[in-house]
């Protein structure tokens, strides 16, 4: 199928190299220069393991070229998908989608009559039905538009995109459904459910997952902060309750809380909407799964605070700084915000990251670059592992020798071996667990 995709991010990037593999021709759409121009020449802007040996795979056979905007070919498509970003507001919770409506109004100027558009952006419920209506008056015609969430994870984005554990779509019309169908084939033909809604709730269901997702991260959390006052070690009480298969063990891990681009803004933005719905006491509760949220940054901070009394000129190494691990993704990261608040409290604080360096580029100067951990360590009065890349993990305290004098170490993500961190003579802390010594 001839198909074009619009926006090409982390999200509309990935979506263009799957479709390109499951064997359609793909028009990719960007108008930021730089991002496309890493593009066409076969770089993926951001850090997407396997992503890039995919994308020049894809080029070379030739189903897969990028522009900056619509033209005859791309008017030509089928099938466009709409992949553009609905970052916050600065000045509320609510989402701007006003990105999105640009694409659409643009796209509304050139599509064919039979074209069907599928929007995958994560949008306020209510927000399709104004797309629809705009694009149709500036086409000329009722546009065909249908909407097609995405459950992508950074990390494992390429793998979520071409083996999903469901296909979402919300249609008006069937021709629509089928047209989607059509181009899912192949996924579908491995036994992927695909669940045919309504538009709303093909709206709602993206923001729904998102919403329950950061909730049982804040409930354990939650929990985190009750064992912390009490003696409990709450890594333990999350296996335990998550062997009822009604609870499970997924997304049970306590630490210093999520981030990224998509769990804090969704739910914020999900807060917004209900309010202009007149509904907001439905999801009140979210302010305070986000406000459980980042309490553990202030717990982190806090912590140092006790360890080391004034912060002013001592040296503290943060372990990661992306939002987490396999993604150099610095929005809203939980670690990159500690880092910063750790600095304004005047500690010099060293941060070292496999991947995120770059994309942190020279923001924040007062923050050192370490290019490597022991450089980072050395004179450290404290180090802070915020984001659990496999390379921390495996990290042997004794690797450290005499560099880090003070021996403290705070674990974010309860991902360090608490024995044998201890029998090292090191004073582990591990957030929700009462195991220091
Ligand atoms: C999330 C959803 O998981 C995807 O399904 C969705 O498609 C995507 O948002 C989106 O809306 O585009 P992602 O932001 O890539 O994906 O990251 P997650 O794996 O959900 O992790 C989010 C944050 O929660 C991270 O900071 C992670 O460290 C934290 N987390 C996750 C925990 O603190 N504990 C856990 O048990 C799990």
């Amino acid at each position: 199928m001839k198909i074009s995709v619009i926006g090409l991010g982390y999200l509309g990037a990935t979506h263009a190299v799957a479709m390109a593999k499951l064997g359609h021709e793909v028009i990719g759409i960007e108008p930021d220069e730089s991002r496309l121009s890493a593009l066409q020449s076969g770089k993926v802007p951001f850090f997407e393991p396997g992503l890039e040996e995919a994308l020049l795979e894809v080029q070379k056979s030739g189903t897969l070229t990028f522009q900056s905007a619509h033209d005859e070919a791309s008017a030509a498509c089928e099938l466009h998908f709409l992949c553009v970003g609905t970052p916050q507001l600065a000045d509320s919770n609510a989402a701007d989608t006003s990105h999105v409506f640009a694409a659409a109004s643009e796209l509304a100027a050139f599509i064919s009559l039979d074209a069907v558009v599928a929007g995958k952006s994560t949008v306020p419920v209510g927000t399709a039905q104004q797309l629809k209506d705009e694009m149709s008056k500036i086409a000329g015609f009722e546009v065909n538009l249908a909407w097609n969430p995405e459950f992508l994870r950074e990390g494992t984005a390429l793998e979520d995109s071409l083996k999903p554990d469901r296909i979402v779509v919300g249609t008006w019309d069937r021709e629509a459904e089928s047209k989607l169908r059509e181009v899912y084939q192949p996924i579908l033909e491995t036994g992927t459910p695909f669940i045919s809604l309504d538009v709303p709730t093909a709206e709602l269901v993206k923001v729904a997952a998102n919403s329950f997702l950061a909730t049982k991260i804040s409930f354990i959390n939650a929990m985190a902060e009750v064992a912390e006052v009490s003696g409990a070690d709450t890594v333990a009480l999350a296996e335990a309750i998550g062997f009822d298969e009604r609870i499970g063990k997924k997304f049970l891990r306590n630490g210093v809380g999520f981030g990224g681009g998509c769990l804090p803004k969704d739910i914020r933005a999900f807060i917004a909407r209900a309010e202009e719905l007149g509904v907001g006491s439905a999801v009140d509760f979210l302010k305070d799964i986000d406000e459980v949220n980042l309490r553990r940054r202030d717990r982190v901070v806090e912590l140092a605070r006790q360890d080391l009394k004034d912060l002013r000129d001592k040296r503290i190494l943060v372990l990661g700084i992306s939002f987490k691990p396999d993604s150099d993704d610095l929005r809203d990261s939980p670690s990159l915000d500690v880092a910063l608040r750790l600095s304004a409290l005047g500690a010099k604080v060293a941060v070292h990251d496999p991947m995120a360096l770059g994309a942190l580029g020279d923001r924040h100067p007062e923050l050192e670059r370490a290019k490597d951990i022991e450089a980072g360590a050395k004179d450290a009065e404290l180090i802070f592992l915020g984001t659990e890349w496999s390379e921390y993990k495996s990290i042997e305290p004794a690797s450290f020798g005499d560099l880090v004098a003070n021996k403290l170490i705070i674990d974010g993500r309860n991902v360090l071996d608490v024995v044998s961190w201890q029998a090292a003579g090191w004073r582990l802390i591990a957030l929700g667990r009462n195991v220091h010594n």
